[in-house]
């Protein structure tokens, strides 16, 4: 370059050489993330990430990435925003595995990977009679169980819906309701409200146990933000409710929804190890030998094995690895939880249509969507529900008629072009499909760690996972991609209503004497 140097136009020059020499940089640099997606520095990469995908249409940044969106369509630009690379899913199984030996080592880790005082797996032949309670979200289960031994359980339940109001409001007004949904279930059912029957509450919140039927709720998610709860026994405040309502019924199990699911499913199924909700939140929890949980400081228990509540949900909450776009940085500032359950806002039926909801408002705002028609109803928070979208990617007709009529008829946005409906379908395949990926990551990094490679049963509930469209085969398609030959082991079982039954049984293993740990 210094032979091109002249008096006259040094400067210009210089200026030239030293520009394109940046571009070009930073164009490698795009180029060696999007290729290999597998840097050294599992930090720095992330930053990199984030920096590639935070360019919203809407943002004002300069440089690569903003010269590149000029002439990127919208679909170009979320593809690359949502799109999670096979690179990118080994980088983030090894630092989910970091994490969970992080949890199991101290108590206040990002993912806290809670010992859920279980320590056996039911063995198929537990028998008799427990009452269930289930509060998972927005329902709340009462049920009657029989165990019949040899895998059999005949269930009588009712469900109730909780309402904003009593999610939103007291300790004392939420657990009341509990009390009288019990009661008016004992009476419906014919049973003895006075006979001291022993219950198992499955309270699917993250709550630090000190037994098997004591423990302190940590903090609320999904959208509960009851007062009088946080730091409190919720055990306890069961059992006042419930004498204040002059019922006699004994609390032996305090089970976490992922818990029970996998409790249940092992008695069906001995070879279940594993139990993962993927419904209005999610969450895992898995078989771990005592050994490899250095914070435990109770007893020795006989069977050397303990089932850990994960609170997989909030992975990611410390802002390093996550690969979020400017949109899921929107749904976390509007939620009631901000900076709280990342991996959960990724994944779950709760978070799926807001975010896609958020991405359909942008691209109304840059006139890429409906002609730059403002929509009304659209603009309301959680008014696009995760359901939605299930109805949008099953819509194959050549005219996509039942995205119209979702579009049209529900949401009041005048007149969609074909191209419009295919880019409202295209958003949701991107975030379903990335929402499916990241779920896969928690599974390969569980059945790794513990070294189940050879092949084990996963059981798995949750709206998501059983409504979803497609949802379990991208999990699988993400699993071979992670795990190759050996993901043909594992096997991804759909639980029922796992969540009240593995209480029961869990309350039953109590009764028998056998878990020791109390
Ligand atoms: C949330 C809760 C967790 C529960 C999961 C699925 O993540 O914190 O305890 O298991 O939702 O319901």
């Amino acid at each position: 370059m210094t032979q091109l140097w002249s008096a006259d136009n040094r400067v210009p020059l210089f200026v030239f050489g030293l520009t394109t020499g940046i571009a070009l940089t930073a164009a490698v640099q795009y180029l060696v993330t999007s290729i290999s997606g597998t840097p050294l520095n599992l930090r720095a990469a992330a930053d990199e990430d984030r920096d590639h995908r935070s360019s919203s249409s809407s943002s004002s940044q300069q440089g690569p990435v903003a010269q590149r969106k000029n002439v990127e369509t919208a679909t170009q630009r979320l593809e690359r925003q949502f799109t999670i690379s096979t690179a990118m899913l080994h980088n983030l199984v090894k630092a989910f595995i970091r994490d969970m030996e992080r949890g199991l080592k101290r108590d206040n880790a990002v993912m806290k990977m809670i010992p859920s005082y279980v320590i056996r797996r039911p063995t198929g032949d537990e028998t008799g009679t427990y009452l269930a309670l289930d509060l998972g979200g927005s329902n709340f289960r009462v049920c009657e169980c029989t165990l019949a031994g040899k895998g059999q359980v005949r269930i009588r339940q009712k469900k109730f819906v909780v309402s904003e109001e009593l999610k939103t409001g007291t300790a004392t007004a939420l657990f009341d309701y509990f009390a009288e949904c019990v009661s008016s279930t004992m009476d419906g059912f014919g049973l003895d409200k006075q006979a001291g029957t022993k219950l198992g509450f499955t309270f699917s919140f993250p709550v630090q146990q000190q037994a098997l039927n004591r423990g302190t709720l940590y903090h609320w998610t999904k959208g509960f933000t009851a007062e009088g709860v946080v730091g409190q026994d919720v055990v306890g405040l069961l059992d006042a409710a419930l004498r204040r309502k002059g019922l006699k019924i004994d609390v032996t199990a305090l089970v976490n929804d992922t818990v029970g699911t996998l409790i249940s499913h092992a008695y069906l199924d001995t070879a279940t190890t594993m139990g993962v909700i993927l419904g209005t939140g999610t969450n895992a929890a898995y078989v771990e030998r005592l050994e490899n949980i250095p914070k435990w400081t109770g007893p020795k228990c006989p069977t050397n094995e303990m089932i850990i509540n994960m609170e997989w949900g909030a992975w990611g909450q410390d802002g390093i690895i996550l690969p979020t776009t400017d949109y899921d940085v929107k749904v976390d500032r509007a939620s009631p939880n901000p900076q709280k359950q990342s991996y959960e806002k990724m994944i779950s039926g709760l978070y799926l249509g807001e975010l896609t909801r958020y991405i359909i408002v942008d691209l109304i705002s840059t006139g890429e969507l409906f002609a730059g028609r403002r929509c009304e109803a659209l603009e309301v928070q959680h008014s696009f529900d995760t359901a939605n979208m299930s109805r949008i990617e099953r819509d194959h007709s050549m005219e996509l008629t039942d995205t119209r009529s979702i579009l049209e008829d529900l949401y009041a946005v005048k007149k969609t072009t074909l191209a419009d409906r295919r880019l409202v379908k295209r958003i949701c395949e991107l975030i379903g499909t990335r929402a499916a990926r990241m779920a896969a990551v928690g599974i390969a990094s569980v059945v790794t760690k513990t070294n189940k490679l050879a092949g084990t049963t996963v059981a798995v509930d949750g709206s998501v996972f059983e409504h979803y469209p497609h949802f379990a085969n991208r999990m699988r398609d993400a699993l071979r991609e992670l795990l190759g030959i050996n993901a043909e082991g594992i096997v991804l079982a759909q639980a029922r209503d796992g969540s009240g039954q593995g209480a029961a049984l869990i309350a039953a293993l109590a009764d028998h004497g056998e878990e020791k740990l109390q």
